[in-house]
């Protein structure tokens, strides 16, 4: 395997119905790994599908009178669709109907059977097939589908069945002896102690309906639909073929993004499949987060399915692609509503980002005669600009080795607003009326412009309808060097002298007053029977509610400003920090659990949110007076800070 090799897939959907903005996230986050790897130079692989076998299709199918491959050619042709409206980038797409994925499902499990870990009993137990998934009734909760909380069947047939309990020891040494493997680290440990609690031979084969592929030994039986789709990683790569040297080449640089309900899937199954054949495992497991509506899940029957191709249709691809990978926090659940997609649009794309751009080109243009001249003398307000863009692409660069989308994009928007108020500082309008001060003019028009390209070539694996639009306007099109990631080490890789067009803005402002008389954008079908509709599992219901308080309640709460004024670890105490505050004439101690996240000298100067009204309480000895406000996002931790300056003992409400 070459070394700059990255193979990235998503999950292959089901075709029993059109996809949703939930499915959208995945591919979004793979697409954009794909394009920043390949940006890198990386020798990219991206693979996505569909995944058609299985009873809960061979139903669909019949519900609409249609043969089931007729019923999915439909559906898969919306996928398809879907993706290109949304610029996915994949290599391959692979079907599990088409023939070359059979072949290597068969092989595969004829291998397996050929060495003795395959063997034949009776299942008894039950299924559930929205998930297309086995539970043993202990595992069942309130007699239904631990998963989806949907009704599951009773099932006694004749089946074959995979020794996974043979390879548990082996996988959970394999799972710690790669701590990178599942992430994030909570879904690791999750598997962990699943396979800790006793893994149970995986019953592989069915005999009470047909829409699958055959078991080659044993014709009667179709194969499991999970066994079947999981496969698709290796088949798409022609594993076994004549020729399979995208196998060679790729396997096993892969990174599985997934929905985390089907992470156990991609984490104890499939290597042990992969393990018994003798074939690696892959490098990485990606478990994201689900992306919730008002009242829970997506689903058809509580009319809550946001449709992504309508919203696609309102507000263009790249805004909502950006909404999707700046609202999900790490590995956790996020929300979707139209207003908070508007808001985000609004506040990052329109203002921040667009807004950057039309006024960068409106001041070239009036200023400067439609040119970028080459920059004068760097001043201290310029260099610390440059040290912010020194610092981005590092950020980038490590938050999307980590899958942390927001994070990256929190991070170029730190760029972003930097150069809006540098735009602010050096009031290059001032500087236009002094002819002394051309070229101080120049510079500062030079390094907003810069600041844009770097910004640009950023945000391109993330909005990629963006940067040729940006290009166009800025005149670099034709300046291969200038668009490169290599490009953004080191300050001016814009060649001076490149004349400026300016352009329509990027993102227009969505005024909301016009949403008024539109759609919401939800798939409005007739309801589906009560059996289609997805529960919300019980972890996920105490997420999505939160007991509603009063104005007054809330008011009851002390909140205030306060700045650091010293800073101490607590001896003995791993977790905390000793901060002494000023709020307002006021001194005060408080400890808090942030010393895993903050170094105590950088919080000095730093103006923090306290709850000012808490009880005293003692901890290893000190008395907290109050309590200090954080964001906590999965892994990540940030103290609440005001967003402008003001004084500290500032009320905030
Ligand atoms: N066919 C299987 C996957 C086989 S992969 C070898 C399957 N398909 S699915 O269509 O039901 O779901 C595919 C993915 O979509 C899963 O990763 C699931 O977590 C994800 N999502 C479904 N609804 C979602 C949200 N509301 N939010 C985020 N992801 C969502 O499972």
């Amino acid at each position: 395997m070459g070394e700059k090799v990255f193979y990235v897939t998503t999950p292959i959907y089901y075709p029993s119905d059109k996809l949703h903005i939930g499915h959208a996230l995945t591919t979004t986050m793979a697409d954009t790994l794909a394009r920043y790897k390949r940006l890198r130079g990386y020798d990219v692989y991206f693979l996505t599908g569909s995944d058609e076998h299985g009873q809960k299709i061979q139903r669909k199918a019949r519900e609409a009178g249609l043969q089931p491959l007729a019923y999915v050619d439909r559906i898969v042709a919306t996928f398809q669709e879907l993706w290109r409206r949304l610029n996915i980038s994949y290599n391959d797409f692979i079907r599990t109907t088409e023939p070359r994925h059979m072949r290597v499902v068969q092989e595969l499990l004829q291998r397996i059977y050929d060495q003795g870990d395959i063997y034949k009993s009776t299942y008894e137990g039950w299924y559930c097939t929205p998930c297309e998934t086995f539970w043993t009734e202990r595992q069942l909760v309130d007699g239904n589908c631990p998963d989806c909380g949907r009704p599951v069947e009773l099932v006694k047939e004749e089946s074959y069945f995979f020794r996974l309990s043979k390879y548990a020891e082996r996988l959970l040494q394999y799972i710690k002896d790669h701590p990178d493997f599942i992430l994030p680290v909570t879904r690791r440990n999750e598997m962990i102690s699943f396979i800790e609690g006793g893994l149970e031979d995986l019953c592989i084969s069915r005999t009470t309906f047909d829409w699958g592929i055959p078991v080659p030994m044993d014709p009667r039986h179709v194969i499991y639909v999970w066994f079947d789709a999981l496969t698709n990683y290796i088949s798409a790569l022609g594993y076994g073929a004549a020729d399979d040297h995208l196998f060679r080449k790729y396997w096993p640089a892969a990174v599985h993004l997934v929905g985390k309900d089907i992470v156990r899937f991609h984490t104890i199954i499939w290597p042990i499949i992969l393990m018994a054949a003798g074939i690696e495992p892959p490098r990485q497991v990606f478990g994201h987060g689900w992306l919730l509506v008002d009242g829970g899940k997506m689903s058809k029957s509580k009319g809550n399915v946001v449709d992504p191709m309508v919203l696609i249709d309102r507000y263009g691809a790249d805004a909502i692609r950006y909404f999707l990978l700046r609202e999900m926090p790490y590995g956790a659940d996020g929300y979707y509503s139209e207003d908070a997609l508007i808001n985000r649009y609004n506040t990052d794309l329109a203002n921040d980002f667009g807004n950057l751009l039309s006024r960068t080109m409106a001041m070239i243009e009036r200023f400067n005669g439609g040119v970028i001249d080459a920059p004068a003398a760097s001043e201290p307000l310029d260099e610390e600009l440059k040290a912010i863009a020194a610092e981005v692409p590092g950020e980038v660069d490590a938050a999307l080795g980590n899958f942390e989308f927001a994070r990256a994009l929190a991070a170029i928007w730190r760029l972003v607003n930097r150069a809006n108020k540098y735009i602010e500082e050096t009031a290059p309008w001032a500087l236009a009326k002094d002819p002394a001060k051309k070229q101080r003019l120049q510079t500062v028009l030079y390094n907003l412009a810069e600041t844009i390209r770097q910004v640009t070539i950023m945000v391109g694996p993330f909005m990629p309808g963006v940067p040729a639009r940006v290009w166009e306007q800025l005149g670099l099109q034709d300046t291969p060097a200038a668009l490169s990631w290599e490009s953004l080490a080191g300050w001016g890789g814009l060649p001076a002298g490149t004349r400026v067009r300016r352009g329509e803005p990027l993102f227009p402002r969505i005024e909301t007053n016009a949403q008024e008389g539109e759609e919401p954008v939800t798939v409005a079908e007739t309801p589906a029977a009560p059996t289609a509709e997805k529960a919300t599992p019980a972890a996920d219901r105490k997420e999505a509610t939160v007991e509603e308080i009063t104005i007054d309640e809330f008011a009851r709460i002390n909140l205030r400003v306060a700045e650091v004024l010293a800073a101490e670890k607590v001896a003995n105490a791993d977790k905390l920090l000793k901060l002494e505050v000023k709020v307002g004439d006021e001194r005060r101690t408080v400890v808090a659990g942030i010393a895993r996240y903050y170094q105590p000298e950088e919080l000095v100067g730093k103006k923090v949110v306290i709850v000012a009204n808490l009880k005293p309480a003692k901890l290893r000895g000190i008395v907290s007076q109050g309590m200090v406000l954080a964001a906590v996002d999965g892994e990540t931790l940030s103290l609440v800070t005001p967003e402008r300056a003001v004084q500290d003992g500032a009320q905030v409400r």
